[in-house]
């Protein structure tokens, strides 16, 4: 079987397609070579490719591909290259598939930038060129994630038991809480702040866990009771009704939403997401019309509820938040963590603070306070981005 990234010419075409630097270029036309001058390397990669490129079987998990011990013991520290090269090696098939469904080489080459971010940053981080996100590239390469300028999106189904209404006349938009999520006496999720998230700890132990109450939500032919949501992600304990005739249901689980993500390495402008939404409310609707999404759906540690005081206001990731309506959710510090300081050890008393967000985020800690993410919603248009009409309109009627 041919493979045409093994072809130098080939391999240095997708690579520019792929934002991937010079240097980094000339390491995988190295490995290219080696695996084309071993019958034993050019059969593992060619079974790779097949099982990936051709058949689909991505590794899709949130864990580390599994090399071959075989391939580990040929290139040791390198491996990921040669992995790297066979995740590459499906450029020109997801090329035919974005031809076939009419979409502009444009994206293509802004969505497979990411493999040229991912390597540059292990290359920050190490002095070397590596690359370990086969767990979320396959998404860029079966055509299920786009870059539209500063951010990345992904259209799936909204998988919170959050219930999402507009007021016909007001169009204030208002969260009734998921019945299923209990909460802590302060309507934030029970759990919200632990330092280590074990899915299976039970929350019995959480802080609040004594005080805990559940949110109610029904539906029934008149309209819905449930308890609301403030927009800055707690539930209130006091029940509304929302009548049909003057609200609608928004959004409700198992709907379509468009998932954002953020790339890295660019500036973080409210016009640069402006712009980025505004193409994707128009590629999304082209693309998916019989998937059509009801809101805008993001999930970051920039929604970490605490950033709020820890940064300035004028911080574009407090701006950032402050545009969704954020919801319960038992989170973390470890997001965070993870993001702002590249570590996933929690370690506060070695940690850098070269940054404001370093040094905030580390004073808060000491000061004995807690840092939890949430996820968020948002429903305004791209043209109205920057207006944060839930948080706002929230505080001027409190
Ligand atoms: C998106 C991004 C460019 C925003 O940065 P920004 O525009 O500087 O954001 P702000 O204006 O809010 O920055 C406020 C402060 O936080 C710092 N900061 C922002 N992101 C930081 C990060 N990831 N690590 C450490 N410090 C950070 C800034 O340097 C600034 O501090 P300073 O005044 O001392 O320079 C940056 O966070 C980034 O590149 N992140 C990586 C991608 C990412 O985290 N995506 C989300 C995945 S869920």
């Amino acid at each position: 079987m041919d493979i045409e990234i093994l072809n130098e010419d080939r391999l240095r075409y997708w690579c520019r397609r792929a934002n991937i630097a010079e240097e980094a270029v000339n390491e995988l036309a190295e490995i290219a070579g080696q695996v084309k001058g071993d019958t034993t390397l050019y059969s593992i990669f060619a079974a790779f490719h097949e099982a990936t490129a051709l058949r689909g079987e991505w590794h899709r998990q949130w864990s580390p591909l599994p090399y071959d011990p075989t391939v580990q013991s040929v290139f040791d520290e390198r491996t990921s290259l040669f992995y790297v090269l066979a995740y590459l090696a499906a450029l020109p098939y997801t090329e035919k598939e974005y031809l076939r469904r009419g979409i502009e080489a444009q994206v293509f080459d802004e969505t497979m930038s990411d493999f040229g971010l991912w390597m540059f940053y292990i290359y920050e981080r190490t002095g070397k060129w590596g690359f370990d996100r086969f767990m979320w590239v396959w998404r860029h390469l079966t055509g299920e994630l786009f870059r539209l300028g500063r951010l990345q999106y992904v259209l799936q189904d909204f998988e919170f038991g959050v219930t999402a209404f507009r007021n016909k006349s007001t169009r204030r938009v208002l969260l009734l809480a998921d019945p299923q999520v209990k909460l802590r006496p302060d309507g934030y999720a029970l759990g919200a702040g632990r330092l280590q998230r074990d899915d299976d700890q039970p929350l019995e132990d959480a802080p609040g866990a004594a005080e805990a109450w559940q949110p109610a939500f029904s539906e029934t032919v008149d309209g819905w009771h449930g308890n609301p949501i403030a927009p800055y992600g707690y539930a209130l304990k006091t029940p509304v009704f929302l009548p049909r005739a003057e609200w609608e249901c928004l959004l409700r689980s198992g709907d379509p939403v468009l998932d954002i993500h953020i790339p890295r390495y660019a500036p973080f402008t409210a016009e640069a997401c402006r712009d980025s939404l505004r193409r994707a409310y128009d590629f999304f609707t082209v693309q998916y019309p019989q998937r059509l999404f009801k809101a805008t759906f993001c999930h970051t540690w920039f929604f970490t509820a605490q950033l709020q005081q820890i940064l300035p206001a004028q911080s574009n990731i407090v701006h950032f938040q402050r545009e969704f309506y954020l919801f319960p959710h038992p989170g973390g510090p470890g997001y965070l963590w993870g993001f702002a300081f590249s570590e996933t050890e929690f370690d506060p008393a070695s940690a850098p603070r070269d940054t404001s967000l370093r040094r905030g985020v580390l004073d808060w800690l000491a000061a004995g306070k807690e840092l939890f993410d949430l996820p968020g919603l948002l429903f305004h248009s791209p043209e109205e981005w920057g207006t944060q009409p839930y948080m706002s309109t929230w505080d001027q009627e409190k």
